[in-house]
């Protein structure tokens, strides 16, 4: 089997899943409020024709038409970024969802040039269009706003979950997969509680409306957050899907996995007690200070969600398929023959200031399967995480990756790769002294072609069980 060498970016301190997280997160935030937003405004429409609520109408057409207009604008030009940065990272995992699923992303897209086209319209023409058509051009626009979601939500939900699909390669069981209806779900409560939120924002900025006027509008917006009571039965249901693995690292042995969920969940739990106050008390009154900060919430509460969401599927890109870093179970272990950098045709930036061949072996060796996942000295750094190991160790945690982290992927090397890794660590820490001896003691690579060989290039989940239990097959 072919291995696929592509050029990817680094992008320093910052490890490549922060920057995709960073961007994602704020695309996933402001692309739901830009579909909760559509709905928003259907809903204030239909109670303005109802001739109910006299502000209605003036909601509609003032700010937050403004708002979704931006949300929607930004949403989607940080969805545009997010494909320009993952291509960098992760290009194999890219193209292979491309090649799956493109005629599900040409369907997205087409919502999508419809969801443009309607939201334009309304809010060009607006205001001279009769009550009909004002409505069905925001139904239009909440629709394809919410199915161009429907679309990405199966394509990114595979990713964790492609069970069946695995064995069949059909696009169906992929694009409904199991996680795809909770996940569906609980990103449409998201989108209508952000919506309600920034309803209130923006209610609080119409200067000549009274207390009282506005008091009733908040409580028309605080309806929207009414479906997050169901949040903690779909967040059930999406967990009781997800593989045992994942589960067991979000709710115990990764602090930070389970610190991140801490935040979402409490984050929710706080704005849902406040959306419960304010339903029940109808004259209570909300300032302008405390909309932001509840949005604010909802912001904490999406990052966490996300960072959960994708943290989750190490070691994998794509679960049983693709490891992290781009290469496959079965690759593995055909790497471990040839080796994983033999072949690999981009130089290193510095590659002349380098002491020895060893070493730029082992800095490529930490590009190609590392360095999606780890920095060399800042998030993550692998120099810190190795320095106070003995060369021994070092060998022995790394060849078996998948038992020193089971979200780590198999080493996928020989053991003159391994070594040259550990030279290159040792080096970089001792500050990169200007001549560096080669180390090739065939003692030293037999230990470590044992230490491989004991472990194989089964995930650490397989790994576990057999360690459990050795005399299982
Ligand atoms: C899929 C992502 C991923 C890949 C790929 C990956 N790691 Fe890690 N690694 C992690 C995470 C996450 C941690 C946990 C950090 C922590 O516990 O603070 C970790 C921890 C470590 C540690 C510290 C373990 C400990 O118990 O203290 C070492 C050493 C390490 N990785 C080495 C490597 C090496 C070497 C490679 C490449 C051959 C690699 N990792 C590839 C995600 C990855």
């Amino acid at each position: 089997m072919d291995h696929y060498f592509y050029p990817v970016n680094d992008f320093g301190p910052l490890m490549k899943g922060m920057v995709i997280g960073g961007i994602g997160i704020i695309h996933v935030f402001l692309a739901q409020f830009a579909i909760g937003g559509g709905i928003l405004l259907c809903y204030f429409q239909r109670l303005a024709m109802s001739g109910r609520n006299a502000l209605a109408r003036e909601f509609v057409d003032g700010y937050f038409r403004w708002l979704v207009l931006i949300s929607f604008v930004l949403g989607a030009l940080t969805g545009v970024s997010m494909w320009f940065t993952t291509i960098q990272v992760g290009p194999r995992t890219i193209g292979l969802m491309v090649d799956q699923f493109h005629w599900l992303w040409a369907t997205e897209w087409t919502f999508f040039c419809l969801e443009v086209a309607a939201g334009y319209a309304f809010y060009r023409y607006g205001t001279r269009l009769t009550d009909r058509t004002r409505f069905s051009l925001l139904a239009t626009y909440s629709f394809a706003a919410w199915m161009s979601l429907f679309w990405i939500n199966g394509i990114l939900s595979w990713q964790l979950t492609p069970a069946g699909w695995l064995s069949t390669h059909d696009v169906w069981q992929g694009m409904f997969n199991p996680s795809f209806w909770p996940s569906l779900i609980f990103r449409t409560i998201s989108s209508l509680s952000e919506a309600g939120l920034f309803a209130c924002l923006i209610i609080n900025f119409v200067p000549h409306w009274t207390r009282e006027q506005k008091a009733s509008m908040f409580n028309q917006a605080f309806r929207f957050l009414v479906p997050m009571t169901l949040m903690p039965v779909v967040g059930a249901w999406y967990f009781g899907v997800v593989p045992e693995d994942s589960r067991e690292w979000v709710f115990g042995e990764s602090v930070a996995m389970n610190m991140f969920l801490m935040i979402s969940v409490g984050a929710s739990v706080l704005i849902g007690i406040y959306a419960a106050v304010m339903l029940i008390n109808r004259r209570m009154f909300l300032n302008g200070t405390t909309s932001l900060l509840l949005i604010v919430l909802a912001l904490a509460a999406t990052a966490g969600g996300e960072f959960v969401r994708e943290g989750m599927r190490k070691p994998y890109t794509v679960r049983n398929m693709l490891y992290s870093n781009s290469i496959t179970e079965s690759e593995a272990a055909e790497l471990r023959k040839k080796g994983s950098v033999a072949s690999d045709p981009y130089p290193l930036r510095d590659e002349a200031s380098y002491p020895n061949r060893q070493l730029v072996v082992g800095a490529k060796v930490y590009r190609m399967q590392c360095a999606v996942c780890h920095t060399e000295d800042g998030a993550n750094g692998l120099l810190g995480l190795t320095k106070t190991w003995t060369p021994e160790q070092q060998r022995l945690n790394i060849a078996q990756l998948q038992r020193t982290k089971p979200f780590m992927p198999p080493f996928a090397g020989p053991p003159e790769e391994l070594e040259s890794l550990v030279q290159w660590l040792r080096w970089r820490v001792a500050g990169k002294p200007a001549t560096w001896k080669e180390s090739n003691d065939p003692a030293v690579l037999a230990k470590i072609q044992a230490h491989l060989d004991e472990v194989g290039t089964a995930p650490g989940i397989a790994v576990a069980r057999t360690v459990a239990n050795p005399t299982s097959p």
